[in-house]
């Protein structure tokens, strides 16, 4: 099948196209009807099917004489340069055994639960173990701060919280159990206990009655078998950044999601059994869920989970080295993970100490690939370097390019073409479809493939009002973009007020709620402005309570660090300017997309509903004084 009759029969006849792609995953019972869309928008896929997401992850391969193929491969040059491998039969037997340790904690089928934890194997053993028993599990980032854990715990509800002693950070080492700690003390749910694994780096104390030591627990546990789950079963949630500052619980099924990622394995990135495949993200994150733990596993071939950084770890030639000790066949990351390369390598000299001879293809995805990146890594490599567009809410690429079934000619700054399942049209803001060329709002028509969000986590009313009611029997992206005369896919940016600061999405509204919490802001707007290495970085403008005379760079700095308090570091908020007006509409309304364009030196048009015109020279005065507004 080529990509053509793959795309039509995704659209055209999806009970066939998915249901022949679902005869590749274990099911204890096989589904009565593969798409029900009796009750749009919530579609359900492979309804009446019975299956477990661990037990096709491992126990399946394990059964089928794979049992001694290496499963994981640990990677961590930030603890001295550990590497770990597990085979498939040794990492089911952990995952069972914590699978045992939860149920012990009297977790079951329904029941959520928080991972907090860094870059170690423990985090996926955690995760596999909660889809082995049916519990529902909610990573949080390690890199968020208690507040961010907090909101995530009072949505969650969960009866048990797994985290470790610390993260490691190459200039720091980062105690997780303070901020555990503070988030349980912030939240009003609060959980029934915490396991605790604890690292050699940094000792953590236990609170009696509450935390528990994994390697303890472990060692009195009794192994778990495999729940046997619906389909529809909720296999995780997983928060993700929206326009406000209460995150998004994205609700993902047991068996939709296995069928729809063991086919990308196969078709957009040419993986099996007996690959090596690395993604260089953070389980924190969707890439990491689906494509360091979930996908990788369930194709049967070696993932490798890498505890690092692309430079100082301990320079920038630590992806070359991981990718030739290890015979990795692809690598997918983030385009500013490249861009931190090319800033401290330009011209590739640590990439010719390592033989990177089986290395086949780059996988590129968080933002949009910028054509110097594209072209800098193409021309060193010598392999394609692959753009691929896709969310939390999807769990896996909307456009992308396909090693495996067929490759198309990449054109730099698109996602070449959408992938079979998603209809993706391009829409004016009435809703009218636009043609090939002519700029708009991304959507999908519904129904969304398997795999992609079933709703919000309690919440069935934002799922409808965040993404099915802006266009009926549309699914609102949130991205902008077109699609040219060959169909290719490019993807423009946000057009909400979501941000991507190094691969990590975050909200500005989040922000500005913080920052309007200082006792000295009457109000402020935060936008997103280009930056070299991180694609964007969030810039404020503040406009300060009538009457208050303090020293306008210490309050920056108390705003600054109220940010990376409560929403983390990673946030990178580090510089804002006092204004005295915000640029708004007549009714009110701040014109944070003006105020965007300024930042970035671009041309803009004065908004015939502006309240006052002369607000704009101060914003463009002020983005020069916080060094933005060049071009
Ligand atoms: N836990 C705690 N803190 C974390 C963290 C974590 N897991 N990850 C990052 N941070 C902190 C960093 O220590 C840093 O703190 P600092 O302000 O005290 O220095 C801050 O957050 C910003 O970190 P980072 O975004 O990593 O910036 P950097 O300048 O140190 O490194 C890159 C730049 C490009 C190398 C880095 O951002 C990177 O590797 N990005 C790839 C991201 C990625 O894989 N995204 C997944 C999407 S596919
Ligand atoms: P996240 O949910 O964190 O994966 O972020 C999703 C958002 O990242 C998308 O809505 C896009 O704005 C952006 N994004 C991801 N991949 C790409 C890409 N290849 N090109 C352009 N934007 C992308």
């Amino acid at each position: 099948m080529n990509y053509d009759e793959a795309f039509r029969k995704s659209i055209d006849d999806p009970d066939s196209f998915w249901g022949e792609a679902a005869e590749q995953i274990h099911w204890f019972k096989k589904w009565n009807k593969v798409l029900d869309d009796s009750n749009p928008p919530f579609y359900r896929w492979f309804v009446g099917g019975e299956m477990n997401t661990c037990y096709n992850a491992l126990d399946r391969h394990v059964e089928n004489g794979g049992g001694d193929r290496v499963a994981l491969i640990y990677d961590s040059p930030v603890t001295g340069g550990t590497i770990r491998k597990y085979t498939y039969r040794e990492f089911r037997d952990r995952v069972a055994l914590f699978a045992g340790v939860l149920k012990a904690r009297g977790v079951q089928k329904g029941d959520t639960v928080i991972i907090y934890m860094p870059m170690i194997p423990e985090a996926m053993i955690a995760m596999l173990a909660c889809a082995r028993i049916g519990a529902i599990h909610s990573v949080v980032f390690g890199g968020f701060a208690p507040r961010e854990l907090a909101i995530r715990m009072d949505d969650a509800k969960p009866k048990v919280i797994v985290s470790a002693s610390c993260g490691i950070e190459p200039k720091r080492t980062i105690p997780y159990k303070p901020l555990l700690d503070q988030a349980i003390e912030m939240a009003d749910s609060k959980p029934e206990s915490v396991i605790m694994f604890r690292r050699p780096e940094v000792e953590a104390g236990l609170t009696e009655g509450r935390d528990h030591d994994w390697e303890e627990l472990m060692a009195e546990a009794e192994p778990a078998e495999c729940a046997v789950l619906k389909s529809t079963d909720p296999l995780y949630i997983l928060y993700t950044s929206g326009t406000t500052g209460i995150p998004k619980g994205v609700v993902r099924d047991n068996g939709g999601h296995a069928v729809a990622l063991n086919w990308t394995m196969k078709h957009i990135y040419d993986i099996g059994p007996g690959d090596i495949w690395w993604t260089a993200s953070d389980v924190g994150w969707v890439v990491g869920h689906s494509y360091i733990v979930y996908a990788p596993l369930i194709a049967g071939a070696t993932t490798l989970m890498y505890e690092g950084k692309p430079v100082g770890t301990p320079d920038p030639g630590a992806f070359w080295r991981v990718v030739s000790q290890h015979g990795v066949k692809a690598l997918f990351t983030a385009p500013t993970a490249f861009r931190a390369i090319k800033k401290e390598d330009p011209k590739g000299v640590y990439l010719k100490k390592y033989d990177l001879s089986g290395f086949r293809t780059l996988f590129l995805a968080g933002e949009r690939t910028d054509s110097d990146t594209y072209h800098w890594a193409s021309r060193l490599l010598k392999v394609p370097v692959i753009d691929h567009w896709w969310q939390t809410e999807t769990a896996w690429s909307i456009a992308g390019n396909f090693m495996g079934l067929e490759f198309f000619e990449p054109k730099p700054g698109s996602a070449t073409k959408p992938i079979p399942g998603y209809d993706v049209c391009v829409l004016d803001s009435d809703g009218k479809e636009l043609h090939e060329g002519e700029e708009g709002i991304l959507t999908v028509k519904l129904p969304l493939p398997p795999g992609t969000l079933m709703t919000l986590w309690n919440d069935d009313t934002r799922y409808r009002e965040s993404y099915m009611d802006p266009f009926p029997k549309y699914y609102f992206t949130g991205d902008g973009g077109y699609i040219d005369e060959d169909g290719y896919v490019f993807v423009m940016g946000r057009v909400d007020d979501v941000i991507n600061v190094a691969g990590h999405r975050l909200s500005t509204g989040a922000m500005e709620e913080i920052i309007a919490q200082h006792p000295d802001v009457a109000e402020c707007a935060v936008v997103g402005a280009n930056d070299d290495l991180k694609g964007q970085v969030p810039i404020g403008f503040v406009v300060l309570k009538a009457g208050v005379a303090r020293d306008k760079n210490e309050i920056i700095s108390e705003l600054v660090q109220s940010v990376r308090n409560q929403v983390g570091a990673i946030a990178c908020f580090r510089q804002a300017a006092i204004v005295k007006h915000l640029p708004k509409t007549r009714s009110g309304k701040t014109l944070r997309g003006t105020i965007r364009k300024i930042a970035d030196g671009r041309e803009y048009r004065v908004p015939s509903t502006i309240e006052d015109p002369a607000v704009l020279e101060e914003i463009k005065e002020a983005v020069g004084t916080i060094g933005y507004g060049k071009k």
